[in-house]
């Protein structure tokens, strides 16, 4: 049984999460690479690559950094003077679109595919690194005649269609920051995001498909829109061809404005400096406020298209799936922007994976010829159900590398991905990251010994390690702080008009010692592998979707029944995690089912379907400290049937 700190543990409650690591170390057993894997690989010999970065971790980055274009060289590779705001290639000119697009169109990668597209009605399309050039050209034309400029804020509210990469790549071009507001959101959510970035502009689609049905973007757009009073211009993109309300003088269809012969011509790729912002990107943290996290034209270019390519091996001849979705980082990183720099082609579907058959995802790799595979634990999970019979009616035998994302794989789904999907043979990337982070921090290569349920060791260039409350490494298997020693390109170098929270949340508990903290508890096992244990504050991963605690208490108690609220996450073998939800009515209120029932209604309303809570309890009191503090571990241990532990600072 590994040791635990009880104040890295004290909280965070992911003590299940421990003792399955416990089994995965002791039984794991280790997957040394075929020779055909290593021969193949872009790097075989990965550990002294990343001994020769390692070493120097600024000539790395300059070195890799001449794998892109660059207007104007850097002066200075990394400017530690205004830590934690660190700058990379400072004095660098650039634009991200003139490594994804710009520069391909000199080469015959102009006539290779950017995008193989089918919708979940079943319709399909294809853009080649030329037509998709065209169509970003176009949108950025129209975008510059609507009035946008440079550093304007654009938020993209829309489903998995081509037109959510044209409009980021477009806003990219002419250097406006997007904000991209993942389609699952509710309109209060996209209202709080549109006014936080105070974007005028907003572009979305009528409706989009999912499992037979739409998911109407465009009320819901109208609705944030009439919440938040910044929008004055909507574009709207046709999918569905749904009926929808269009507001004279403020909505526009997007192939109206396509057509109109100021959108013909070359728009010309605005020159950026290396650390002008190209996207804000909200998440949830400890505190109520989702944060806006900025990530740069120059350090994140280079740090996501280094990953992709050496992590997933890429090769020009490859058909590339990664199954998030564009709205999350993961879609930022690894569907736009990251294949597009290395001039890959990439597959985006989308619908769900189980509509209209659990087969349609196994349909779509033989169909589409997938080579790689980048998805979640929890869709691993939810197709694993479906069982064996589903896949094995298709020729996966084009796949060759499987990965995984977003939160810690459990044996039974790694040991399903591999046998069922990956013909027994296949290689598991379990990379571990962030939104903060910009692109894979721990991850395997193809090239490198795997164990089943670690994340396994650190990029090239990465120094990462346990430590304890003083930052001190911790002994071999024990569970500590993760926490980053030194800065990386890819990091995110603020919160959107909150640089203070940025240092408190990221840089104050080790301050003294410049880390970065992660947010999650972690353990080194004697080879220097990895294991994740889980968030060690307020966040939960349900899905892998990121939720804060406080965001969903905070929207249970806008309902007027509401006094108090306390959530907690409870670990579910489909879902990772499931909310549960304990809420202290308000005098005058009497707790009935159909009470339960409004009041997930509300937090759907508030947040959206992915942060109703599986099970709302009314309660009298909830456990606190004497200082008032909500002591969520004592209702995970609860709900959990185990021990409760120390309550000695419990109030009474
Ligand atoms: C949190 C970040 C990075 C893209 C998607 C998630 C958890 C992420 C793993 C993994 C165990 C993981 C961590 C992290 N997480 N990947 N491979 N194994 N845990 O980005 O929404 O910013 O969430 O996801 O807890 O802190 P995100």
């Amino acid at each position: 049984m590994a040791t635990q700190h009880d104040d890295v543990m004290a909280e965070s409650a992911s003590t299940d999460r421990s003792a399955e690591v416990d089994a995965m170390a002791a039984s794991a057993k280790s997957y040394v690479p075929d020779d055909s894997v290593v021969e193949a690989a872009h790097i075989k010999d990965y550990d002294a690559f990343r001994r020769a970065a390692n070493e120097d971790i600024e000539a790395f980055w300059a070195e890799q950094a001449q794998a892109l274009e660059w207007y104007a060289p850097w002066e200075q590779l990394l400017d530690r003077s205004d830590a934690p705001f660190y700058k990379w290639f400072v004095g660098g000119k650039t634009n991200i679109v003139l490594n994804a697009l710009d520069r391909h169109q000199k080469t015959a990668t102009r006539n290779k595919l950017a995008f193989v597209w089918e919708g979940e009605n079943g319709d399909r399309r294809t853009l080649s690194y030329f037509a998709l050039d065209r169509e970003v050209d176009r949108f950025a034309n129209v975008l510059r005649s609507l009035g946008v400029r440079k550093g304007d804020t654009v938020t993209i509210y829309m489903g998995r269609v081509l037109e959510l990469p044209i409009a980021m790549l477009a806003c990219a071009k002419i250097g406006a920051i997007h904000s991209v507001v993942y389609g699952g959101f509710s309109a209060q959510a996209l209202a709080d995001r549109i006014a936080d970035a105070k974007s005028k502009m907003l572009i979305t689609q009528d409706g989009a498909w999912l499992r037979g049905k739409t998911v109407d973007l465009k009320d819901i757009a109208d609705e944030a829109a009439e919440k938040s009073p910044f929008v004055q211009t909507m574009i709207v993109y046709q999918r569905t061809g749904q009926a929808v309300t269009m507001q004279a003088a403020r909505d526009y269809w997007w192939h109206d404005l396509m057509a109109l012969p100021i959108a013909i011509g070359d728009s010309g790729t605005a020159v950026m400096e290396a650390e002008d912002p190209l996207f804000i990107l909200y998440t949830s943290g400890t505190t109520g406020k989702p944060k806006g996290l900025i990530h740069t034209h120059g350090g994140y270019q280079l740090y996501i298209s280094n990953t992709l390519k050496h992590v997933f091996d890429l090769k020009e001849e490859d058909r590339w799936w990664c199954a998030a979705d564009p709205g999350w980082i993961t879609g930022h990183s690894y569907i736009v922007y990251g294949p597009l720099i290395l001039g890959a082609t990439s597959f985006m579907y989308e619908g769900a994976p189980n509509y209209p058959y659990p087969n349609r995802w196994w349909q779509l790799v033989e169909n589409y010829g997938i080579n790689i595979l980048y998805t979640a634990p929890t869709a691993i999970r939810g197709l694993m159900r479906y069982g064996d019979a589903w896949p094995s009616r298709h020729d996966l035998s084009t796949l060759r590398l499987l990965g995984s994302v977003g939160e810690p794989i459990n044996p039974e789904a790694w040991r399903w991905y591999r046998d069922v999907i990956g013909r027994g043979k296949l290689p598991i990337m379990d990379t571990w990251w962030q939104t903060e982070t910009g692109g894979f921090m721990i991850t395997p290569v193809p090239a490198q010994t795997l164990k089943p349920g670690s994340a396994t060791k650190p990029y090239a260039g990465i120094i990462a390690d346990v430590v304890d409350e003083e930052g001190e490494s911790v002994a071999a298997n024990e569970d500590g702080y993760l926490v980053i020693k030194e800065p990386w390109p890819g990091m995110a170098r603020t919160i959107w008009g909150d640089p203070d929270r940025y240092v408190s949340q990221y840089w104050e508990k080790y301050r003294d010692k410049g880390y970065y903290l992660t947010g999650d508890a972690a353990r080194k096992d004697e080879e220097g592998f990895f294991w994740i244990i889980g968030r060690t504050d307020d966040v939960i991963k349900v899905s892998g979707y990121r939720l804060g605690t406080a965001e969903i208490e905070s929207a249970l108690v806008s309902h007027d029944a509401v006094a108090e609220s306390a959530c907690i996450g409870v670990p579910d073998e489909l879902r990772g995690n499931v909310i549960h939800a304990y809420v202290i009515l308000r005098d005058g209120y009497e707790g009935s089912e159909s009470l339960v029932k409004r009041l997930k209604q509300h937090v759907r309303e508030e947040m959206g379907p992915i942060a109703v809570p599986a099970e709302i309890e009314i309660v009298e009191s909830l456990p606190k400290t004497r200082s008032g503090k909500i002591m969520r571990r004592l209702l995970k241990a609860q709900v959990m049937g185990q021990p409760l532990g120390d309550t000695s600072t419990l109030q009474d």
